[in-house]
């Protein structure tokens, strides 16, 4: 093509193209309906449900292909995303594991966008990369990491866990025919990502040992050294035992101290998965999590017990080469970017390359904030808990054993077909919506379960639960009667 007619025509598709560079006029507008929208939001959720069991209109959603207005969207987005289904960011969500997702972790995300620095090595962006080390370093410091650990922002537990068990892997050389004789010692209250990690880095057909459980759904030690006695003789090849700081159903922290010295005395690597739980750690419960200093690897979720947004979840690693065995590699096109101590990058230690910039979402709350209202706010979720489990059994109801944290479960000790009442009582208070609980099931029993971690959570709240918790009771004694 002659210069001219390249000119010409490259000039044609700019007039077009620059209507994705919003002028500054246009952005302030933005910001104002955005701000706007996002107080609004903030300031209605203390009175609007935490539950709507809706339909959506997903032709609303549908992608034209046309440029529409912001408002219109705005507007979708409301009815179709945020009025639908569980609110996550409401105090009123102490179903799953909330975390509510505080407005200085959105304010993070939203410079990390805005500014798209590039986290993955330390050669695109230092400062961006030393942000999230040095998140990490935080992390070592609260869980008694040495220094030289190292660790990795992933986009929640899941992932996380699963650089943890590749780590695993490779250190102990677990491939091939070594699959089918290797064991693993985890207990049915594991997370069940654990399984889709094994299942996704090829341990498929490892053996896997359930340990007994202790009446607190903890980890029987007694029973996990046996096994792995019983397994060491029987010729098998025990590798890894996966604890838990925290379990989903009930939140029990398992015997980490002598689970890692059983560890320690069979040379097997200890992995405790602490995704709920771990930041109590730093409240009034410490002592419980003794031990976990000594695991190998650790994962702890910031989207749940430091109250951010969803998608960021943390694991620390103390065999730096094993986790970049699996992790490291390099392209002709990152030559530049070559560096001598590899696991500064982010990218070297886990499967992503281009990442999101995770850290800024947590270092910025730290710091405009400091550690001590994080600290207030769990302290605060286990007395919530405590005084939830009281009004409960004030109402009639049967509660589990003391829970260590703040996740717990209830029940209406009903004279016939106690879990058919106590799920029709969960529909009802699915129903009703104004606060979200979820259930499980404890040994077959149809349980509901409280997950208080929200920092919107307040008393208020939990006197709302209970408000909302009697009446379901009444319209369930009255439908089954
Ligand atoms: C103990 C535990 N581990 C792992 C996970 C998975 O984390 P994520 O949902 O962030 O992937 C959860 C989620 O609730 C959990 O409670």
């Amino acid at each position: 093509m002659q210069e001219d007619d390249l000119i010409n025509l490259i000039s044609q598709y700019e007039i077009k193209s620059a209507e994705l560079e919003i002028n500054l006029s246009k952005r302030k507008e933005i910001n104002d309906i955005v701000a706007k929208f996002t107080n609004d939001f903030i300031e209605r959720l203390p009175y609007s449900k935490s539950f709507i069991n809706k339909n959506i209109q997903k032709e609303r959603l549908e992608i034209s292909g046309l440029p529409h207005s912001l408002e219109e969207l705005l507007l979708k987005y409301s009815d179709e995303v945020i009025e639908t289904g569980i609110k996550p960011a409401s105090g009123g969500h102490i179903g799953y594991i909330p975390g509510g997702g505080i407005f200085a972790g959105a304010i993070g995300d939203f410079l990390a966008a805005v500014s798209n620095v590039y986290a993955g090595v330390s050669f695109a962006s230092p400062g961006a990369v030393a942000i999230e080390n040095e998140v990490i370093n935080w992390l070592k410091k609260i869980f008694g990491f040495p220094q030289n650990a190292v660790g990795n922002l992933a986009s929640g537990g899941s992932v996380s866990n699963l650089i943890a068990l590749a780590a695993a892997r490779d250190k102990f050389q677990i491939k091939n025919d070594k699959v089918i004789t290797s064991v693993i010692y985890l207990t049915t209250q594991s997370h069940h990502c654990i399984q889709k990690a094994l299942r996704i880095i090829g341990l498929e057909d490892v053996i896997i040992r359930y340990v007994t459980l202790d009446n607190y759904f903890k980890m029987d030690t007694m029973a996990l050294k046996q096994q792995i006695e019983t397994d060491l003789a029987n010729d098998l090849n025990p590798f890894l035992i996966i604890a838990s700081a925290g379990t989903t159903d009930v939140g029990a922290i398992d015997p980490l101290d002598e689970i890692a010295g059983i560890a320690k005395r069979f040379n097997l690597w200890f992995h405790v998965d602490a995704a709920y739980g771990g930041f109590f750690i730093m409240t009034s419960k410490k002592d419980l999590f003794k031990g976990i200093e000594q695991a190998d690897s650790l994962v702890v979720d910031p989207h749940k017990g430091m109250f951010l947004p969803y998608g960021i979840g943390a694991v620390l690693i103390k065999d730096a080469s094993s986790v970049l065995h699996a992790n490291h590699y390099s392209g002709n096109y990152m030559q530049d970017a070559v560096i001598d101590d590899l696991a500064i990058d982010p990218a070297n230690l886990s499967p992503e390359l281009t990442k999101h910039f995770r850290g800024l979402r947590m270092w910025l709350p730290l710091q405009l904030h400091g550690e001590e209202p994080f600290i207030a706010c769990l302290e605060e979720k286990l007395l919530l808990t405590e005084y939830f489990r009281q009004k409960l059994l004030l109402l009639g109801f049967k509660v589990g054993p003391a829970p260590d944290l703040s996740v717990s479960y209830f029940w209406y000790p009903a004279s016939k077909d106690a879990n058919k009442f106590n799920r029709t009582l969960m529909q009802n208070i699915h129903k009703d919506g104004s606060v979200f609980l979820s259930s499980t099931l404890i040994d077959e029993h149809f349980v509901i379960r409280m997950a208080i971690l929200s920092f919107r959570t307040k008393r208020y709240t939990i006197d709302k639960a209970i408000d909302m918790i009697k009446s379901a009771l009444e319209s369930t004694k009255h439908g089954l009667a």
